[in-house]
């Protein structure tokens, strides 16, 4: 039988991935978004609010989708409103299709703040983890915008008899361009301006975080995982953790990363250097950059994402995931975490995003 994939939030780190590898493995792919990316061979784009149930109604009305991968999610002020939007795409989104009784499976991606906490509690005193974080830790006894979003999942699940998975990357790197939330990028323009200014390319987090064990998810693995639990029938209806497979220090990665730009890394050395004030000042900068070596993107806002960059190195205690269970059901994939990085900075550079 044909399988036909919805990729929502097709537009974003995780969406696009998915929707490149699913595309690569010869699916009919269609791709959701408000903007959804256009410029891949393949991808069918749908342009479409999951808030607005008339709208996403006449967007989806001749696609009767097989698997839904849903890559989507909305920052809010306040946690209980990340949970009433953040719920409620999910809920219009299924509403839409229950009628059309195709869909056999839905993949739903979340994260490690399913562990940590939410961004108005994340990694608190109180609330921190056992690491590695293992998935049958018990929910915190707060509320998380994912866990309402996994609810909507096993309730319509009840409801139109898909199976489903849950996916939990730790920071992902790769290739997007605009997104929320991306390291990898936001630390390719940081080190590229300090490149370019000479000033130090210093750690911008925490003790713990710079000496702790860490790992990452590459995009490109997320994407896998996501489909491999989607045709194995051993992974429905389980939630798993997913990243790289390899462990590393900051303290080792850091200078790794400063080489690869030929610039000098600058540890920790006792005090947080957070990178959302640092790049705040840099607007002006970056557009001198941009228009002296013909980059693409003069808007470093749509590159950067310090905030988030700061709140995952700034983490009061190492953080790593266990990896035993997608491996015992049958995921084997590895990726070397200096080559997400790196080959991240190569495409930036080739597609003139950074100098
Ligand atoms: N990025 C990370 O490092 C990271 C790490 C761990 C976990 N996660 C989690 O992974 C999940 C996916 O995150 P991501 O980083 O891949 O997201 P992302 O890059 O920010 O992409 C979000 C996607 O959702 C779309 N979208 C947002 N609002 C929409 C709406 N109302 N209607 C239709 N589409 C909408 C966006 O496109 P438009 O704006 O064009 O609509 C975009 O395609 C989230 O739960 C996130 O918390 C992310």
């Amino acid at each position: 039988m044909e399988k036909i994939a919805l990729v929502v939030g097709s537009s974003g780190i995780t969406g696009s991935n998915v929707a490149m590898k699913l595309i690569d493995k010869g699916w009919t792919t269609y791709g959701l978004a408000r903007n959804p990316k256009t410029d891949f061979e393949n991808l069918h784009p749908i342009t479409a609010d999951l808030l607005d149930t008339q709208n996403l109604n006449n967007a989806l009305a001749e696609l009767r989708p097989t698997h839904l991968f849903i890559t989507t999610w909305m920052r809010r002020e306040t946690e209980a409103e990340n949970i009433e939007v953040n719920s409620l795409m999910l809920r219009n989104l299924f509403d839409v299709l229950s009628a059309k009784k195709s869909v056999q499976h839905v993949a739903l991606v979340t994260g490690l703040k399913h562990y940590l906490g939410p961004f108005e509690a994340y990694a608190e005193a109180g609330t921190l983890p056992v690491t590695p974080v293992r998935e049958e830790q018990p929910r915190l006894d707060i509320e998380n915008f994912y866990y309402a979003q996994e609810d909507e999942v096993f309730a319509a699940a009840a409801r139109d008899g898909f199976s489903w998975s849950i996916h939990r990357p730790h920071t992902v790197i790769g290739y997007a361009i605009g997104n929320m939330m991306n390291m990898g990028t936001t630390l390719a323009v940081y080190a590229s301006i300090c490149k370019e200014t000479g000033r130090h390319f210093h750690f911008p987090g925490s003790e713990a975080q710079w000496n702790g064990l860490s790992d990452v998810t590459d995009a490109r693995i997320l994407a896998e995982h996501l489909i491999w639990a989607s045709t194995t029938d051993a992974a429905k209806n389980e939630a798993f953790n997913v990243s790289n497979g390899d462990v590393f220090r900051w303290n080792w990665l850091w200078y790794k990363l400063a080489e690869w730009f030929g610039i000098e890394g600058q540890g920790f050395d006792g005090t947080l250097r957070p990178l959302e004030p640092i790049l705040a000042d840099d607007q002006h900068l970056w557009r001198e950059i941009a228009v002296k070596y013909q980059l693409k993107e003069p808007d470093l806002s749509r590159l950067a994402s310090a905030w988030h960059t700061d709140l995952d190195l700034g983490r009061p205690i190492e953080v790593m995931t266990d990896m035993s269970k997608s491996r015992k059901f049958g995921f084997n994939l590895y990726q070397d975490t200096r080559d997400s990085f790196f080959d991240l900075f190569q495409q930036l550079r080739n597609e003139k995003y950074i100098p």
